[in-house]
């Protein structure tokens, strides 16, 4: 049985490439930009990568021949017309990576486009499972250029809080609902193990790398420029709502990575060791 990892220079799919390859799964990497294999480089040889773009139906027959069961990000654009292309080519088993604020008639629009894409993949026909996780650590790695050259984080929200979840533990509940029993149709919520406020997160860095980092408090402006570069200013302003609720709002923290994984969720200080050279100077 082949498994399609779609989006393959995600940071999770390809965590979850490399860990479907260890586990002798056969797997086909599906990326829009397959040449000249950008951020696929550290992919494990031997992985038939190959080009998906869910706007381009023509792309859809190759891609699903032999395929089972499908790992798809939350892109809406064009993923009812691969649904439909993919339960005709016989694939049972979907898995969404939605998130944990998912809704589809919130006025938030991240929580509206994974609830949208939640509903799609609901009414595809396929079997489905649901990943919602909550803030992911690798979200901090946005600090990484000013800890590098100035030993320094600037944010708004130094006591915005969040549990946050390491890509491999994702990626790790990921393989387990595509090849295990007991996920079709269940909902994960995915948390790290413990809920830490963004100025304890860049602490644990700078301890990491044996370094001081020091929290600025950054301009709501500013810090409105920096967003810019996740998508429409409709974006930036959720995330700004979404920080400054943070901070007060309860953050669950979820058992599921290991009851369904068998380990304990890694660690935001694993975390940060995992990626110690983005932050080291
Ligand atoms: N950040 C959070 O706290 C959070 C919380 C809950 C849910 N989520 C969900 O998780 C997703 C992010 O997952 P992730 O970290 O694995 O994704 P990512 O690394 O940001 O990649 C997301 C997609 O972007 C494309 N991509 C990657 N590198 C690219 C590049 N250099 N140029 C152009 N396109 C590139 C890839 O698709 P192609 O290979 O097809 O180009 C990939 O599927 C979010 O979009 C959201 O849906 C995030």
């Amino acid at each position: 049985m082949t498994i399609l990892i779609t989006g393959a220079r995600g940071t999770i799919a390809r965590s979850l490439i490399r860990q479907l390859v260890a586990a002798g799964h056969e797997v086909r990497a599906a990326t829009r930009s397959p040449a000249p294999l950008a951020g696929l480089a550290h992919l494990p040889s031997g992985v038939d990568v190959t080009r998906v773009d869910f706007s381009a139906p023509a792309t859809f027959a190759s891609v699903l021949d032999g395929v089972r069961a499908v790992f798809l990000y939350a892109e809406r654009d064009g993923l009812g017309e691969f649904l439909r292309h993919a339960r005709t080519a016989g694939v049972e088993h979907a898995v969404l990576l939605s998130a944990a604020s998912a809704d589809a008639s919130s006025a938030d629009p991240l929580a509206s486009m994974h609830g949208k894409a939640e509903e799609e993949v609901a009414a595809s026909d396929l079997a489905w499972t649901f990943l919602r996780p909550g803030g992911f650590a690798t979200n901090t790695l946005q600090w990484a250029g000013t800890i590098r050259s100035h030993g320094t984080v600037r944010d708004p929200f130094p006591d915005a809080r969040s549990a946050p979840v390491h890509e491999a533990d994702i990626a790790s509940v990921a393989l387990h609902a595509l090849t295990g029993p007991g996920h079709r149709g269940a909902v994960h919520l995915l948390t790290g193990p413990e809920v830490l406020t963004r100025r304890r997160q860049a602490e644990l860095i700078g301890e990491v790398v044996g370094r001081t980092v020091a929290f600025e408090i950054q301009d709501l402006d500013e810090h409105r420029r920096d967003l810019a570069r996740w998508g429409p200013p409709e974006i930036a302003e959720a995330l700004v709502r979404n920080a400054a609720e943070a901070v007060h709002a309860p953050v669950p923290v979820s058992p599921a990575v290991e009851q369904i994984t068998g380990h304990p969720a890694r660690t935001f200080a694993t975390w940060a060791t995992d990626h110690a050279a983005d932050f080291a100077g």
